[in-house]
């Protein structure tokens, strides 16, 4: 499977949250190098479980974000990040349970993540945000 490149036309026009999800990309693009090169999977594993805290973490601010301005979509989105971190932890732990294979849902579920979340979810904030002042 293909890395995915960051590109400009990945911003959701806030700095801090593009910076975590260029951190989120790097992690993920770890996994699909890992997958390409067949490592053990207690490694991806740990990496996945890397990737869910730093996705907690990120959450977290996006959330609060949405709370401090008001943001008319927070609790359908909401329940979008919930769905990940089950699906996330779900994941972790059935790579632990089976060593000997990683499951490729994983890395498709994470592709389209990152295609209909980040780019699509997260972009219906941009306008939001930056028409008050939250760059
Ligand atoms: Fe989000």
């Amino acid at each position: 499977m293909e890395k995915i490149l960051w590109d400009e036309s990945f911003s959701v026009g806030v700095r801090d949250l593009d910076n975590q999800h260029k951190q989120i990309l790097i992690i993920v693009n770890t996994l699909i190098e890992m997958n390409d090169a067949k490592v053990n999977s207690e490694i991806i594993s740990d990496t996945l479980t890397k990737m869910t805290q730093y996705s907690l973490e990120h959450f977290t601010k996006e959330e609060q974000y949405m709370l401090d301005y008001g943001y008319p979509e927070y609790l359908s989105h909401r329940k979008q990040h919930l769905e990940f971190k089950k699906k996330t932890s779900d994941f972790c732990m059935e790579t632990m349970a089976h060593k000997m294979a990683v499951p490729v849902e994983i890395f498709v579920y994470l592709r389209s993540w990152w295609r209909n979340h980040i780019l699509k979810e997260d972009m219906k904030y941009k306008k939001f945000f930056n028409e008050r002042g939250l760059k």
